[in-house]
């Protein structure tokens, strides 16, 4: 049973995407035992609370008197629980080089666009289908992918592509990438790696055995 820790900011939908994949059986082989939020008013700490038997806690860097502080707190939390997967569902926290260390391979994300478009520092939110609507490009869509040291820059475990319309404002895309890509890849990847079928190469792309 792979145990999961899911880091989460704002409204939790991937969050509820995987408890929902969990309770229906899409992803087997894994449970949530944590969520974690930075922001003591996200969404998804009630989210949670409501689904049961998932600790949900807060860890915000402002109650602490420095960044060093928050990450040293951080990583230990992390320590002491131990997850055999971490998530960053929508996390807007940057994730300590301490932690990624402790948990090579053991940290993915997902990421509101095809990867190596429209990503990296400052590439969040609704930034992101800003400037993807602002280039024109007729297709985006979201990447799952190992975290590492950089911004957004970790192998990609899957996409998934969503096109773009005519009139689209970034508010109808985001949700269009999410409901069509982000929602469904995140549960997809946490249940191929539930079932042991994803690996990294010494290249560091990531393959999918059958
Ligand atoms: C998603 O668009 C995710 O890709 C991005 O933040 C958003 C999180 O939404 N990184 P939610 O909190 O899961 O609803």
């Amino acid at each position: 049973m792979l145990n999961v820790t899911v880091l989460v900011s704002g409204g939790g939908t991937n969050l509820q995407a995987i408890m929902d994949a969990i309770d229906d059986g899409r992803i087997r082989n894994a449970r949530v035992t944590h969520v974690i939020s930075n922001n003591p008013n996200a969404y998804a700490l009630e989210r949670a609370r409501k689904h049961g038997n998932i600790e949900a806690e807060v860890l915000s860097p402002k109650s602490f008197p420095s960044r060093a502080d928050f990450n040293e707190a951080f990583y230990q939390r992390l320590m002491e629980i131990r997850p055999d997967l971490i998530v960053l569902a929508g996390f807007l926290v940057v994730i300590p080089e301490s932690v990624v260390r402790a948990f090579p391979h053991k940290i993915i994300n997902i990421h509101p666009s095809l990867i190596p478009s429209f990503c990296g520092k400052g590439y969040f939110g609704l930034h992101v289908h800003e400037k993807a609507l602002a280039r024109g490009v007729k297709v985006t869509g979201a990447t799952v992918h190992f975290v590492d040291e950089g911004t957004d820059t970790g192998p990609i475990i899957l996409q998934k592509v969503v096109s773009i319309e005519e009139g689209d404002t970034p508010e109808v895309l985001q949700k269009r990438v999410m409901e069509q890509a982000e929602w469904k890849i995140l549960p997809e990847a946490i249940n191929l790696i539930a079932a042991g079928r994803v690996s990294v190469g010494e290249d560091r792309i990531v393959h999918i055995s059958k």
